[in-house]
């Protein structure tokens, strides 16, 4: 009886441990899922590389491109700097490669930084497109974005076409070490080079933010109070350029031409408080560049540039622009 009671005493506790050992082990050993595990369902996994990861210009690429990646079946991440970086970018990049992903997108911001890795990248295997700022003396496949050069001549040519008389101007620009960043300033400067009665008094960085846009364009006037007219060659430059007119000159009206189809870029267009805007796709540039990667990886070999468009608008063109371009921002289902 003793024995009978010994025994049934053993075998409750060795089910209650049992029990206890499933439920807690499976707790403690089950792995979550992965972004390797998660990819693996997925037919590619390809990363977004963008020049910092909270800027809204960048947000609108990346929607492009999660669109793009739902309708392919990519599996894709959004990975960079905070803050544009140039070592961080770089860093980001390099483990892109070594995790063997199947494809990435980048900028080529400068060609002495970024052609050796995407030259790795391309010896790797990975497909390499380039957006936004290319890298062309790099082996990477597509570059799908703004003619950087042409899009800076255009804004030349507006300031030509807006203004009369003896012009003043000073440019702020996103980062004089991107490469794109360089070609829109050379492409300005190459439009009103042969007109007498444009300046062009001094050039400053912004670092691709708001708050340096407000110093870049409050040390542009402190060092040349005769400037006439604003050159803004990156997505924020024209806030920051607009603030400081605002708060320091208020009763000044110079000329203000900028980058970008941002909301607070038009309000400032509708307000006239920004004169010409250069429109970029972005949205269009996330999108395709996905597709692009889709077809290198089936074997196709697409078009090597890609240029999206880009032009002028005036306040005059706004409601016209708004309508035509209702997709802009990745509102309709087909960015096309
Ligand atoms: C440029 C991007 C940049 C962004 C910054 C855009 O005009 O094309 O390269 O990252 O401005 O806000």
């Amino acid at each position: 009886m003793r024995q009978r009671f010994a025994f049934f005493v053993f075998i409750l506790l060795f089910s209650v441990c049992f029990f206890l050992m499933m439920y807690y082990g499976e707790k403690t050993f089950f792995v979550k899922k992965t972004a390797k595990s998660e990819a693996k369902k997925q037919a590619y996994h390809f990363v977004l590389i963008p020049e910092e990861t909270d800027n809204e210009y960048w947000r609108i690429i990346e929607k492009g491109a999660r669109e793009a990646a739902e309708k392919y079946n990519v599996y894709l991440e959004y990975l960079g700097p905070k803050r544009a970086n140039m070592g961080e970018h770089v860093r980001i990049l390099d483990k892109e490669i070594a995790g063997k992903v199947d494809g990435i997108m980048t900028q080529g911001i400068s060609e002495d930084h970024f052609t050796p890795l995407i030259n790795k990248a391309m010896d790797r295997g990975i497909s390499v497109v380039t957006v936004d700022a290319d890298a062309p003396y790099s082996r990477r496949e597509v570059y799908v974005g703004t003619d950087n050069y042409a899009a800076g001549f255009l804004a030349g040519q507006a300031l030509l076409e807006d203004t009369e008389g003896k012009q003043v101007v000073g440019i702020v620009t996103g980062r004089f070490d991107a490469s794109h960043q360089r070609l829109r300033v050379q492409g300005f400067r190459d439009a009103v080079e042969k007109e007498k009665r444009i300046e062009i008094a001094g050039i400053k960085e912004s670092g691709i933010s708001k708050t340096g846009a407000v110093q870049a364009t409050y040390d542009l006037l402190k060092e040349h109070p005769d400037i006439t007219a604003f050159y803004g060659t990156s997505a924020l430059d024209g806030l920051g350029i607009a603030r400081v007119i605002s708060t320091m000159r208020p009763n000044s009206d110079p000329y203000i031409i900028t980058f970008d189809t941002l909301p607070e870029n038009m309000d400032l267009l509708r307000d006239g408080k920004i004169d010409a805007i250069v429109v970029q796709h972005p949205y269009e540039m996330g999108y395709r560049a996905v597709e692009m990667l889709v077809e290198l990886k089936k074997g196709n070999h697409p078009e090597r540039l890609q240029y999206t468009e880009s032009k002028i608008i005036r306040q005059k063109d706004l409601d016209q622009f708004l309508k035509d371009n209702k997709g802009l921002y990745g509102d309709e289902d087909d960015p096309s």
